[in-house]
């Protein structure tokens, strides 16, 4: 009557059935170890998903499928045993029924102890900022590149992207599973487009670590430019930065301060055309509309809450203009300021199209070297070291900012902290954003944002009395 079953009996005596158990066993033993992890949240890997949900099922059921097929093709064997065998099958005095029982039950003890430790490991690896930067390769490198150079180098990924709790952990599982899709088919947008149309409002992570009363005060910045000659000049800014005053003055306090609600109609994805913004303060609310702009004209725009990413859009992946790059980097003294023609010569090397980063790794020292060798044949005389030195700082600055394979180049990803490269603050701040009466603009006044200590002075005073020297 066990007919039917009885072939199961002699499995273990095939190779290909034993290996499908194994599969089968550790599947379930490491997808029994993961599951709690996923569900209680704080394992916020993006993809323990694809592993809970696509890896080990697909183990699983290609186990399943192993065993049939192992006694399908060893039938004649089994069939042989079988005869065989006398008295009933599914008892201990049967042998072999004592090695089906002892050789699942070896296998799964075994496949919880490499489970219970794996499955850890698994779980931190997966939270890692190595996991999320490198496993698709070529889609995360531009912003896992900027990253790296950024003042968060330290933050997880998961940290911002994530964020504490079940809810936006469970949210991002399910887009992580169909972004691990369109990476396997190569059906993804290059580059990965931004802003990220649903990520979570940023004051419920941002201010796991920063606080307004932790952000308030006033900072000095010192920004270098060059001049085409390699001459330096710096301009000095005390941006007031504000939160924790009494006064609840400055650019936190005016924008996410206690009591204040900003929201925004934007008329592209991109969110650089800001049409009207409403301004609630304490219960008080004002609107403003753009120069030439009616009430009508925003009604079927999407709006928007202000958060920290309206302004801090780049905390991580911060991606420079070349002009800022190239300063920054003869500002370190990367690339020796004093070359003759060398920011004229870098700007146009930098900003040519490059079909590879190979080609550009190549080609770009390469122009520069010969552009010296031909028109300041002396200097390259003397100074070979110099020259390669600087071939190599603006190829630097080119690979942290531009990569083909993913079609980001200068520009591709705009940074709004600021109204220099990109619009920006200007994006509202133009003076033309009115109140209906006319009578009330958001400003555009040069010291409501930051004091002008110095603008592109090549000695600022302000810089001595305060003992900066470098
Ligand atoms: C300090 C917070 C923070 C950290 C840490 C962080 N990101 Fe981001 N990331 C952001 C913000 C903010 C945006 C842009 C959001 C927007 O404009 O909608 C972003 C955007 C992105 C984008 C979309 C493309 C783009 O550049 O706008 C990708 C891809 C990305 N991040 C990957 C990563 C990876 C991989 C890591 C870890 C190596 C990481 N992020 C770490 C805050 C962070
Ligand atoms: C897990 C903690 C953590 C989270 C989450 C986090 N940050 Fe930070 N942030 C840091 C650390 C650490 C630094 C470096 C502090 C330093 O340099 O003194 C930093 C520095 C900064 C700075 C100063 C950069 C500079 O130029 O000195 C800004 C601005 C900033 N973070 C904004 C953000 C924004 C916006 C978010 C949310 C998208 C965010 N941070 C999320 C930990 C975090
Ligand atoms: C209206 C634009 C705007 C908004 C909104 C905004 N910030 Fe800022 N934040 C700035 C500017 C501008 C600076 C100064 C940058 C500089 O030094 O050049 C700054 C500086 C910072 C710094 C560095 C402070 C220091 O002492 O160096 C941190 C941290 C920070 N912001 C966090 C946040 C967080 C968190 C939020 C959201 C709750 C937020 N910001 C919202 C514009 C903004
Ligand atoms: C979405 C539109 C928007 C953007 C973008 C924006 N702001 Fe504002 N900001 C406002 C509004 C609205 C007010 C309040 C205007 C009023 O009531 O006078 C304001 C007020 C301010 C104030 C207070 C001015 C005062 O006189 O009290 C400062 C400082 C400020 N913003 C700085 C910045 C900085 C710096 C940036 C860019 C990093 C920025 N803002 C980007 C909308 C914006
Ligand atoms: C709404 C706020 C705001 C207003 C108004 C504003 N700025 Fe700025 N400004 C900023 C921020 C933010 C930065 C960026 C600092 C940084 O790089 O982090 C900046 C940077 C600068 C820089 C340094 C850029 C560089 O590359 O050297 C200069 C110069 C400057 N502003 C001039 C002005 C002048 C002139 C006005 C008056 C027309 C003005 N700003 C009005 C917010 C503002």
């Amino acid at each position: 009557m066990h007919k039917w079953l009885s072939p199961l009996i002699f499995f273990s005596n095939n190779w290909i059935s034993r290996i499908g158990v194994v599969l089968v066993s550790a599947a379930a033993v490491f997808w029994l170890f993961l599951l709690p992890t996923f569900i209680a949240g704080h394992a916020a890997s993006a993809y323990m998903g694809i592993v809970l949900f696509m890896v080990l099922p697909t183990a699983f059921f290609m186990g399943l499928a192993l065993i049939p097929l192992g006694i399908f093709l060893n039938k004649k064997r089994a069939q042989a045993a079988l005869a065989e065998s006398t008295g009933p099958l599914f008892t201990w005095a049967n042998p072999a029924f004592r090695r089906l029982v002892t050789f699942t039950g070896v296998v799964t003890f075994v496949n919880v102890l490499i489970g219970a430790n794996l499955s850890y490991r698994a779980v931190e690896h997966m939270e890692g900022v190595q996991f999320c930067g490198t496993t698709c390769h070529t889609v995360m490198i531009p912003e896992y590149t900027a990253y790296q150079n950024s003042p968060h180098s330290k933050v997880e990924c998961v940290k911002c992207h994530i964020g504490p709790g079940a809810n936006w952990f469970v949210k991002s599982k399910l887009s992580g599973l169909y972004q691990v899709y369109a990476v396997t088919v190569n059906n993804f947008e290059r580059p990965v487009p931004t802003p990220i149309r649903n990520l979570r409002p940023a004051r419920e992570t941002c201010e796991g670590c920063h606080w307004p009363e932790k952000y308030g005060g006033d900072r000095l910045r010192v920004i270098p430019h060059f001049d085409d000659e390699g001459k330096m000049t710096r301009s000095v800014l005390l941006m007031r930065i504000g939160g924790a005053s009494a006064t609840g003055s400055g650019i936190h306090s005016a924008h996410v301060g206690p009591g204040i609600r900003i929201r925004y109609a934007h008329s592209d994805e991109k969110r650089s055309t800001i049409p009207w913004v409403e301004y609630q303060r304490d219960g008080k609310v004002n609107e403003f509309l753009a120069a030439k702009t009616k009430k009508e004209d925003v009604a079927n725009m999407s709006v928007r809450e202000m958060d920290c990413v309206d302004c801090h859009n780049r905390p991580s992946h911060t991606f420079e203009a070349p002009e800022r790059g190239l300063d920054n980097a003869m500002a370190r003294g990367s690339v020796p300021p004093d070359l003759p023609e060398i920011r004229k010569v870098a700007l146009e090397v930098m900003k040519k199209e490059y079909a590879s980063t190979e080609q550009a790794v190549s080609a770009l020292p390469a122009s520069i070297a010969s552009f010296y060798k031909e028109k300041h044949a002396n200097v390259y005389g003397q100074r070979q070291a110099d020259v390669a030195k600087a071939a190599k700082g603006v190829l630097a600055v080119w690979q942290r900012n531009v990569f083909p394979e993913m079609k980001v180049t200068w520009g591709s990803y705009p940074n709004h902290l600021g109204h220099n490269d990109y619009p920006g603050c200007f994006r509202c701040h133009d003076g033309e954003h009115k109140t209906g009466d006319g009578k009330k603009a958001i400003e555009q006044d040069c010291n409501s944002c930051h004091v002008m200590l110095a603008m592109e002075e090549s000695d600022p005073k302000i810089l001595k009395d305060l003992g900066v020297t470098h």
